[in-house]
């Protein structure tokens, strides 16, 4: 299978500034590759280097050394981009703009055609299961169903990959299990999805693969299944032993 991405070496530093006086290397030698329609989880404590690897993938920061690369193109070029969707860690969107003009403003800067970008605002929202409350506000909605407009958002392109930092935090088990079912359905479609997460139980769910990282270092990669009958324990023990963690101590 051909890979979607591929990560080969990559360091990421980010140097000294004035609020940070030290300069900090957030990846270090990180290769992983993802295949197509792979659903590929992300996994690591707080500060272990998951977001800065997907900013690479992104463009938004270059690598220090290393490489990327999106459909075997390099990140640096542009066009590497125009087949992926992204939900940040953090959204903010204008709140006075209801979810059908969000997704109408993310279209046009697509350069969607007008009666294209319609039937897809329609797709997404059916998706996303926020049709109903379309010309709502964002203001007026609960975070579950924010979080669930940001990947109406990302998926407004007709991506075929989607980059997903932290796609169900601080969402409930109901909202949880949503975007559990919106990421199902997107392997179906057949497409790739990269998210990071720290619910490990949606984790072993929902991923073909995951990649442990820590401190910037991959420690573990492979199946769930794999790595729970190797180390014969749980994914929470198996995280927990991969990154040094002693309940004990
Ligand atoms: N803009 C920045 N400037 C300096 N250091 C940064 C910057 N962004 C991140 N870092 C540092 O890089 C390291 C990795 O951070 P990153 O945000 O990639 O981790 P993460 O795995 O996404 O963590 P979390 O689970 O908390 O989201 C951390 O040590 C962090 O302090
Ligand atoms: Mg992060």
């Amino acid at each position: 299978m051909a890979a979607i991405v591929k990560i080969e070496e990559l360091r990421v530093d980010y140097p000294a500034s004035r609020h940070n006086e030290t300069a900090r290397t957030a990846v270090e030698n990180l290769s992983l590759e993802i295949a197509e329609g792979e659903i590929f989880g992300f996994l690591g404590p707080n500060g272990a280097g998951k977001t800065s690897t997907m900013k690479v993938l992104l463009g938004f920061i270059p690598p220090t050394s290393g490489s990327a690369r999106l459909f075997g193109v390099d990140v640096q070029q542009p066009i590497a981009r125009q087949r992926i969707g992204y939900l940040p860690e953090q959204t903010y969107y204008y709140s006075f703009l209801t979810a059908e003009e969000l997704l109408r403003f993310y279209g046009r800067l697509f350069a969607i055609a007008p009666e294209q970008l319609e039937r897809r605002i329609d797709d997404v929202l059916k998706l996303v299961e926020l049709e109903a409350v379309r010309k709502q506000r964002l203001k007026t909605y609960s975070k579950g169903m924010q979080q669930r407009a940001g990947l109406a958002q990302a998926l407004i392109n007709n991506p075929d990959l989607l980059i997903l930092d932290e796609p169900t935090s601080g969402l409930d088990p109901i909202g949880r299990m949503k975007v559990r079912e919106i990421i199902q359905r997107l392997k179906n479609e057949g497409k790739t999805v990269f998210f990071s997460s720290h619910e490990l139980g949606e984790v072993e769910t929902v991923c073909d693969r995951v990649a442990i990282l820590h401190r910037g270092k991959l420690m573990a990669q492979g199946k769930v299944s794999d790595l729970v009958s190797e180390h014969q324990a749980g994914l929470e023990q198996v995280f927990l032993k991969i990154i040094g963690f002693n309940s004990e101590a």
